[in-house]
């Protein structure tokens, strides 16, 4: 039997939250599992390890949190996000009810006539920043409407979300900063998120009501509240600016989308997998695992590096080139089995309208300015600022 290679990275740091590529590579070619001893995890940085462990939630469990901090992983216990089945099965299919594909026809106009009105409107000034005045117009008017919080909390989704986000990583200073805005939000969901308070036809209020039904146990509906507003704004948000950021870098490649609209899947794909917005979640061991010739005692905790098995050579030729004409389709960045993005019919709605609109209207993009977001849970830009050339 083999030994666990060890490696003492940080992950956390701001260079890594910024460029964990490197670190990737590295973890890669140490093994399939590395122990990382600064957080007791056992990471897996390879496409084929993570997909089995994302096929597999009897042995890899969400029950026990998703997170790195054992106390944000106690108490986010029990969210649709941090269960298993049954229980994750009945929570579920009440969350994704308004999110399942069959369901995006009542919401497409809308999302495409706002993204009609705001494209239009950006490029005939032909410089904006990408983060704020394009890639939040749609989940910030159209997915902070369809929860149906009231307008005073509709305000503060983002900052509840990114902050919720920042205590996924280890109890460090950035998730110590964004505490109180986590507690705010939780008091807002038990005392505020509740019928009478919000929107009857919006989602939240769609969570008690299946409750009454008897579809979920009553006191799930407020942590229920986190299953929507921490995963429905920012990921998409970091998404669609990534997109536009690889588009600019690869001209050419926007000229072949521009040329053949089929494209825009594959496109929103390969965006996905070279820059997962998402880069990593866990599971615990319910039982002794073997994988790749070493044995995880059960009860270890296991990071799943979606980011790092989006980008392994032994699954994806030539990782690091966007390619649109690329079959990518199987990348990560969604997770994959039991707890596969339930939101990701409405991302791609999103993202594929918006490319549509842009390449209806653009003949490229140059970035005059970029800013990473540093955050303990998610990557991306917090700012990109784009000039861009009208069709000639
Ligand atoms: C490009 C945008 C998005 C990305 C990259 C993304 C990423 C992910 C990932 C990686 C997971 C899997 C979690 C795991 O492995 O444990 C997930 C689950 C989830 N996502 Fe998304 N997501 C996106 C958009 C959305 C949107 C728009 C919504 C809601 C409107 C949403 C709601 C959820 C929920 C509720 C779960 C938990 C599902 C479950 O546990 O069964 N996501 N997402």
């Amino acid at each position: 039997m083999s030994t666990i290679p060890v490696s003492d990275v940080d992950l956390y740091t701001e260079q890594a939250r910024t460029d964990p590529y490197p670190i990737y590579a590295e973890l890669r070619a140490l093994g399939p599992v590395v122990h990382l001893s600064r957080y007791d995890l056992y990471a897996l940085p390879r496409y084929d390890e993570v997909h089995a462990a994302l096929m597999d939630w009897q042995t890899f469990s969400s029950a026990r949190g998703v997170f790195v901090d054992p106390v944000m992983n106690a108490q986010l216990e029990g969210i649709t996000l941090c269960s298993d089945p049954p229980e994750h099965t009945a929570m579920r299919s009440v969350l994704g009810r308004p999110l399942r594909q069959d369901r995006m026809r009542e919401v497409r106009p809308k999302i495409e006539s706002e993204a009609q009105r705001v494209v239009a409107e950006l490029v005939a000034r032909g410089r904006f920043e990408v983060v704020t005045e394009l890639a939040e117009h749609l989940p910030m008017t159209v997915v902070s409407e369809l929860v149906g919080l009231p307008d005073h909390a509709r305000a503060k989704m983002l900052d509840w979300a990114e902050a919720i986000w920042d205590t996924q990583g280890p109890a460090d200073e950035r998730a110590a900063a964004a505490r109180p805005a986590v507690e705010e939000f939780l008091a807002f969901a038990a005392n505020d998120a509740v019928p009478g308070k919000i929107d009857p036809d919006g989602w939240a209020a769609h969570l008690y009501q299946a409750a009454d039904r008897g579809e979920i146990p009553p006191e799930k509906c407020p942590m229920m509240m986190l299953d929507y507003v921490t995963p429905s704004l920012d990921t998409t948000i970091l998404a669609i600016a990534n997109t536009i950021a690889l588009f600019a870098e690869h001209p050419d490649q926007w000229d072949l989308l521009r040329e053949n609209r089929s494209l825009i899947s594959h496109a929103i794909n390969e965006s996905l997998r070279l820059e997962s917005p998402v880069p990593q979640f866990s599971r615990v061991l319910t039982e002794d695992h073997e994988i790749g010739g070493v044995t995880l005692t059960a009860g270890s905790r296991v990071a799943l590096l979606y980011g790092s098995a989006n980008r392994d050579e032994r699954h994806y030729p030539d990782p690091t080139r966007f390619d649109i004409t690329r079959h990518s389709a199987d990348h990560l960045a969604f997770g994959r089995g039991e707890h596969m993005c339930v939101g990701l019919h409405l991302a791609r709605l999103e993202m594929s309208t918006l490319l549509e609109q842009l390449a209806d209207r653009v003949g490229g993009f140059e970035i005059r300015e970029r800013r990473p977001l540093i955050n303990n849970g998610l990557r991306g830009l917090e700012y990109l600022e784009v000039v861009t050339r009208a069709i000639g």
